[in-house]
């Protein structure tokens, strides 16, 4: 009986295994090896609050495409925090190979990149800078510097003024920050006071954030022109959308833009729109600020998949563009910086 009950099981097993293979061998190998092929990348993005942002989306998704050998799982915040570290931890439980962090603000990252760490994945913050504790929660940074974008707008609105015959003469300026602890509202803040702590006749009337939207740029305006109305003499935007809202509202208050207008706006990020007004003189001067990431990001995470080592941080060449030539050039911290006046080919060379 036992004898004939351990050949019944034998068969059994013998069934059990060979069912087993057979599964195996069904599974095509396109399936499951493309699969695996993939790179698995998370990317919290900030949201769509700009033509930057959408220009910097579209770089990050046609990088990280199946075709180029990547799944990517896309998070909008939505401007806010929270959902970026929600996003995070979703990418952790989804065991993704790296994560992308294109922070809202600088600072409140700690304790979810800890996480990451803790969980093996790296982590490469690209666009603004995060402000932790520790840098080994990061691997890489890849991005702007704002600082320096926003001292070569001082510094071409003191050579604009100079080349004017206005050098001396008093100047009024409003400044429409960016969403406040971002690292572009930080650092283009504090180029321009240090602009304006270099000259006694700039005087700094008020900075409010216009939180790098359109809507909101307008509605500033609006509450600063019923302020201040034309002791306004320089709009300093911290980027295009948050300058077409306050064109709007400066136009439909009465007033005329442009050096030879009411006021004069500057503006950040030189996207096709804003190089557009800059090129008809509705912007005065436009910092350039790069949103094509996607290969940036791409060339950190080929080198540590092929076990190589990566910059901590690596700053983007940026040019500044201004309606008119009276300003060719600009020295900003010892260092020159040529100033290219916008023309149809300018615009056209460019793709964002
Ligand atoms: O961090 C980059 C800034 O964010 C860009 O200037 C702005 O347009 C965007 O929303």
């Amino acid at each position: 009986m036992l004898k004939r009950f351990t050949a019944v099981l034998m068969i059994f097993c013998l069934v059990f295994v060979l069912a087993a293979c057979g599964d195996k061998k069904e599974a095509t190998p396109s399936d499951s090896s493309s699969a695996k092929e993939l790179i698995t990348v998370g990317f919290s993005q900030v949201g769509a609050e700009s033509d930057w942002r959408t220009a910097n989306t579209e770089s990050m998704k046609s990088t990280f495409s199946e075709a180029n050998g990547f799944e990517l799982i896309f998070d909008d915040a939505q401007q806010k925090q929270d959902n970026q570290i929600a996003a995070i931890r979703n990418f952790i439980q989804q065991e993704v190979d790296y994560i992308v962090l294109a922070p809202v603000t600088e600072t409140g990252w700690d304790t979810v990149l800890q996480e990451a760490k803790d969980a093996g994945i790296p982590v490469i913050i690209v666009d603004r800078m995060v402000d932790v504790s520790d840098d080994s929660l990061y691997t890489a940074w890849v991005g702007s510097n704002f600082e320096l974008e926003g001292k070569k707008a001082a510094g071409w609105l003191d050579a604009y003024l100079k080349a004017a015959g206005k050098g001396e003469e008093e100047v009024n300026i409003v400044d429409i920050q960016g969403t406040i602890g971002a690292s572009a509202q930080i650092g283009r803040t504090a180029g321009l006071e240090a602009g304006v702590a270099a000259h006694s006749n700039w005087k700094l009337l008020a900075k409010v954030s216009g939180e790098f939207t359109q809507a909101k740029g307008q509605e500033v305006m609006e509450s600063l022109l019923k302020q201040y109305g034309d002791q306004i003499d320089v709009v300093y935007c911290e980027n295009d959308n948050e300058a077409f809202g306050a064109i709007d509202a400066i136009e439909a208050a009465g007033y005329k833009v442009g050096s030879d207008g009411d006021m004069i706006v500057m503006s950040f990020d030189s996207t096709n729109a804003g190089m557009t007004d800059t090129l008809s003189g509705k912007i005065t001067v436009n910092t350039e600020c790069n949103p094509l990431h996607g290969p940036r990001v791409q060339e950190i995470i080929d080198t540590l998949q092929k076990g190589g080592t990566v910059d901590k941080q690596k700053f983007v060449d940026e040019g500044i563009f201004s309606y008119d030539n009276s300003v060719t050039s600009i020295k900003v911290d010892g260092t020159d910086y040529p100033v290219t006046q916008v023309t149809d080919e300018v615009i056209k060379a460019r793709s964002y």
